[in-house]
C-alpha cells in the first residue's frame, strides 16, 4: 500500500489522543500510531479477518494498542469515545460504505476527525481482472464477494457517501501518495471530515 508513516505526519495527532485504525492489516500502522499517541492514549485496531488480527497480536508488544477482529459497520467502542478514525486503504473493500462512515462519525467525539486515504479511480477492467484471478485461486468462495469492491473513489463519491452520513470534507487531497492496485501504479487521495454533533 502507501508509507504509513508520512500522512500520519501530516495529520498531526496530539499525544494523549484515542484513535482507531480500521483495516490496519498490520502491525506497522498500529506501531506508527502507538508511538504517536504516546502512553497518554490509546490505538484501537478494528480488522475483519481473524488471522491477521492474531499474527499481529503477537507480533506487536506495545500497551496503547487494543485490537478487535470485527467489522467496520459494527465496532465494539462507545459512542463519543475516540478523537479519530482512520480508513487507510480500506474502504475499496467495504461494502456497505455509507453505514461503516455512519459507525466512525457514532464512536468519534464532537470535534473529532475522520480520515479516508484510498485509491483515486481506476479503470475496472483492473478490479474485474484481479477478482477473476481472486475467484480462480479461490473457487470455494466464488459465490461470496471479492475483497476488492471499488475501483478506486473519485472525488464527487467521497462527497457523496460523507454527505450521505451527515459528514462533510474538510479537506480533500489528491495524489498523497503514490499506491500500487496489482501491479498497476495508481494515486491516492486524501479526505479529512471533521464531525459535528
Ligand atoms: C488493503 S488492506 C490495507 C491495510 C492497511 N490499512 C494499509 O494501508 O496498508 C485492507 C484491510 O482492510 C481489511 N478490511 C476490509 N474490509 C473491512 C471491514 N469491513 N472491516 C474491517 N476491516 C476490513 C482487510 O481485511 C485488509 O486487512
Amino acid at each position: 500500500m502507501i508509507s504509513p508513516l508520512s500522512l500520519l505526519d501530516q495529520l498531526l495527532i496530539p499525544k494523549g489522543s484515542r484513535v482507531v485504525d480500521i483495516g490496519f492489516g498490520s502491525s506497522k500502522e498500529l506501531l506508527a500510531l502507538s508511538n504517536i499517541v504516546g502512553d497518554a492514549g490509546v490505538v484501537y485496531g478494528i480488522e475483519r479477518s481473524r488471522s491477521r488480527v492474531k499474527r499481529v497480536e503477537v507480533e506487536l508488544g506495545v500497551a496503547n494498542v487494543r485490537l478487535f477482529a470485527g467489522d467496520a459497520i459494527r465496532m465494539p467502542l462507545l459512542v463519543d469515545s475516540v478523537d479519530m478514525v482512520s480508513f487507510k486503504g480500506v474502504l475499496h473493500e467495504v461494502k456497505q460504505i455509507e453505514e461503516a462512515l455512519l459507525e466512525a462519525k457514532r464512536i468519534c467525539y464532537k470535534g473529532g476527525r475522520i480520515i479516508i486515504v484510498d485509491f483515486s479511480s481506476f479503470p475496472m477492467t483492473w478490479l474485474k481482472q484481479s477478482n477473476l484471478r481472486w475467484c480462480l485461486r479461490h473457487p470455494w468462495k466464488i459465490l461470496g464477494s471479492p475483497p476488492d469492491l471499488h475501483a478506486g473513489f473519485g472525488r464527487e463519491q467521497i462527497h457523496s457517501f460523507l454527505e450521505k452520513a451527515g459528514l462533510r470534507v474538510e479537506r480533500y487531497e489528491e495524489s498523497v501518495a503514490q499506491g500500487g492496485f496489482y501491479g498497476h501504479p495508481v494515486p491516492m487521495f486524501s479526505a479529512t471530515s471533521i464531525v459535528y454533533k
